[in-house]
Parts: structure tokens; sequence; C-alpha cells
């Protein structure tokens, strides 16, 4: 295998998810370790009745089994996956990465088995090629949670390993059924560790294919977030989650004007019948032609 394969546990300190959830008996339980109060996720209870013990996690406070009544606070681990190639340049190293979890309303097939299976194919077949820079791949955990997986991922790194990043490409829902081919607004003009060149690869891409691309905000909300505040250049590409298609964007992409891009977002419904397969098969194409790009060289690139 060309790959080493390392997995760690994205579960410590400053990357906890703090799950407060109902016991269903109506009486205590105990806590099992105190959770981070950056990081709270809820699960199994209302938002409404898991506030108070949000905000006593997030003013700091230590809080006692016994303050519980019908709810208990869990700390879990969880798993990233990191897999990079033998070959290559182990200095210069282009990431790539999608999220293996989904949220617990759905089993998130286009968020994000999608990002997720692409990069599993693309590692597959990379093994027939020799690369000059070496590529490295993630699936990250706890996404849905708060980026738990990558935030704790790059806090890890040391500046020596920081600096071996050159690169890190995001990417996360490519199959929306009522898609648009949306590019991160990565200029540097908009944030000073976007990656110009990346989201230029991206659009010339589209452009080539005869498709239509909107830039969309690269304000954090996919796991490129920790990267980019660590100074690693980041990019990436996205069908669209919640938001809704305008008019113009019907005229570019087809579809129907003034539904969400993924009605299924989040829900129960994101199965694979959720997959627009043309807008998968495209996008796939162009995160083997990212992986490609960058596998050979980073001419072009800032030092
Ligand atoms: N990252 C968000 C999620 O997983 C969805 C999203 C993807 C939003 C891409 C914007 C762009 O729920
Ligand atoms: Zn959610
Ligand atoms: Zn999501
Ligand atoms: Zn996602």
């Amino acid at each position: 295998c060309p790959f080493g394969i390392k997995s760690e546990n994205a579960g410590r300190a400053g990357a906890i998810a703090a799950v407060v959830y109902n016991n269903g008996k109506g009486g205590l339980s105990g806590t099992l370790g105190q959770p981070s109060k950056d990081h709270v996720a809820t699960f199994g209870i209302s938002d409404t009745d898991a506030k108070p013990y949000i905000e006593k996690l997030q003013a700091g406070e230590v809080i006692e089994s016994s303050a519980y009544i019908d709810a208990i606070v869990e700390s879990i681990g969880t798993t990233n996956i990191v897999a990079q190639t033998k070959g290559g340049d182990p200095d210069n190293c282009v990431m790539l990465g999608g999220h293996s979890d989904s949220v617990t309303e759905g089993p998130g097939i286009n968020d994000d088995g999608t990002g997720s299976l692409t990069l599993l194919e693309i590692a597959t077949q990379l093994v027939k090629y020799s690369v000059n820079n070496c590529v490295r791949f993630a699936w990250w955990a706890g996404e849905e949670e708060g980026l738990l997986g990558s935030d704790y991922y790059v806090s890890q790194l040391s500046d020596e390993e920081n600096m071996k990043i050159r690169l890190f490409m995001d990417y996360d829902m490519l199959a929306s059924p009522n898609y648009a081919y949306q590019v991160y607004n990565a200029s540097n003009a908009v944030n000073p560790v976007g990656s110009q060149e990346l989201r230029d690869l991206y659009t010339e891409y589209y452009t080539v294919h005869g498709q239509n691309y909107t830039y969309i905000a690269f304000d954090g909300r996919s796991d490129y977030d920790g990267f980019i505040r660590n100074g690693i250049p980041g990019g990436g590409i996205a069908t669209g989650a919640e938001g809704i298609k305008t008019r113009k964007e019907a005229e570019m992409f087809g579809g129907t004007e003034g539904e969400w891009f993924d009605h299924c977002y989040h829900q129960l419904c994101d199965t694979v019948d959720n997959l627009n397969m043309e807008a998968w098969e495209l996008n796939a194409k162009l995160v083997a032609h990212s992986v490609a790009t960058y596998a050979v060289s980073f001419k072009g690139f800032p030092e």
C-alpha cells in the first residue's frame, strides 16, 4: 500500500464534543468528564432544554453530576483518518479533506458522503501514479459538532508540520439535488490566506467544461476554517446547502428557483436518492484534477 495510514483521536482537550442528552429515566445521571466549553453539541434533547446546561458550560463552570436533573453531560472521543502518499516530497504536501460524520438527524449522504467517497476513490486511483509532492487525505470527525476534528488536527501541528502543508482543499457537499457549482471566494483580497490560485483552478475547470459557477463566502463554514486561521492557504467547492436558488442561478444551472439547493440538508432524507449524479461526476473529476495538479507542482504558489 503506497499510503501510510494513521488515525488519531480528535477527542482531546479543546476538541471534545460535549453531548447533553436526556437520560430517558427522568432521573439523575453522572458526568463522564468535564466537557470543553468551546465545543458543545446537543443530542436527544431540545435546544431549549439544553440551553441552561450549555450556558453553564460556556461560562466555564465545572458542573457536578448532582446538578443534573434530567440530563447528563458526556465527553465522547472521535477519530480523524489521515492518509498520506509514501512518495512525493514530504516537506511539500497538498492536503484535502471531507467529513465522515453526519448530523444525528440524518445519514449525511450528500453531506458529506459525497466528499468522503470522492476522496476514497481518488486515493484508490492515485496508487497507479507517482507524485512529486506528497498528497495527504483527511476524513474529518465531528464536523457537524463544530469542526472538531479538523480544528483539533491543525491545533496539534508544530510550526514545522504546519509549514509542510502548502494548501488545504475542502470538499463538503458535492452533489446537492438542486445544485449550483459554488467556489469559495478565496481571493487574497477577501481573505489573506485564501488561495486565489486554487480558486482560479476551479473556475477555469468549470469554464472549460462549459459550466457556470458562483462564488460563495469563504467564511469558515467547513473544515478549512482551522487551516486558514493558522495561516495555511485553502479553498474548495460545494454545491449548496440550505440556501435558496435564485432565478439567475436557475438559469445558470437549471433546477428549481426559490428552493433550497439541498432540500434534505441535515435531514433524514439525505440518502442515496438525494444526489445529483451529474454534479457529483463533474465535481469528482474536478477534485481529481486538483489533486493531479498540485501533486505535480506548486508552480505559481507563494513560497
Ligand atoms: N459545512 C456545512 C455542513 O456540513 C455545510 C456547508 C458546506 C455550508 C459548504 C457551506 C458550504 O453542514
Ligand atoms: Zn446541525
Ligand atoms: Zn452538514
Ligand atoms: Zn458538511
